[in-house]
């Protein structure tokens, strides 16, 4: 999508050769009419896979996962974010370490809200090292529900998150890869 490259080209704010600040566009504003774009084009690549539901994680995963979901006729659900872990036998819960933030955080999925015959498709904003999504993919496994494949807005491929994963075999779409921060440039590919 050369309109999203655009965007991150000219709205991107380069923190570091590993971080790039995407809050006008992603993480504290977002453009409705871009989203709804992202999702119908996610929604075109994953339309012939049979999905029931769509996953992701709040905040940031939700607004393109809506649009996903919207386009695909299925629910959206979003895994919350615990700071203090109170078991919940009602729950999928996972343990997720946030290499960015430097903390750890409990992932929680209600069992209301993922069956065993679900066919799930993830959706995320940004993929860096990917434990966020290996949380995901133990709560699906845990459900016993299938995992169709996950869709990234944008996958710094510089980083080790979408290698594991596809390295698992699930099949991953990437809207954009960002291949380098480094010189204070974006680079894609
Ligand atoms: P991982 O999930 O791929 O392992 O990534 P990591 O732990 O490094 O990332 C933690 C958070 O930081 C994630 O958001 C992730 O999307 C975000 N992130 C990682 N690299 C970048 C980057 O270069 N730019 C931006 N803007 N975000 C990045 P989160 O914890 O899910 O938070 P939220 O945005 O949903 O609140
Ligand atoms: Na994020
Ligand atoms: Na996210």
């Amino acid at each position: 999508m050369e309109e999203l490259k655009q965007r991150i080209q000219e709205e991107g704010i380069i923190i570091s050769d590993q971080l790039l600040k995407l809050d006008s566009i992603l993480n504290h504003q977002v453009y409705p009419d871009l989203v709804m774009r992202i999702g119908k084009e996610f929604a075109k690549r994953f339309r012939e896979n049979g999905i029931s539901r769509v996953l992701t994680l709040e905040s940031s995963g939700i607004s393109i996962a809506f649009a996903v979901a919207l386009e695909l006729g299925v629910p959206l659900v979003f895994a919350r974010r615990k700071k203090t872990l109170t078991t919940d036998a009602d729950a999928y819960c996972e343990r997720v370490p946030s290499f960015t933030k430097g903390i750890v955080t409990d992932i929680v999925v209600s069992k209301s809200f993922i069956h065993p015959n679900d066919r799930i498709l993830i959706i995320d904003d940004i993929i860096a090292n990917g434990d966020a999504v290996r949380g995901l993919i133990r709560i699906i496994q845990q459900s016993q529900a299938e995992l169709v494949g996950l869709g990234v807005v944008i996958e710094k491929s510089f980083q080790a998150g979408g290698r594991t994963i596809r390295e698992m075999g699930v099949p991953i779409e990437s809207i954009v890869k960002i291949a380098s921060l480094d010189n204070g440039q974006i680079t894609f590919g």
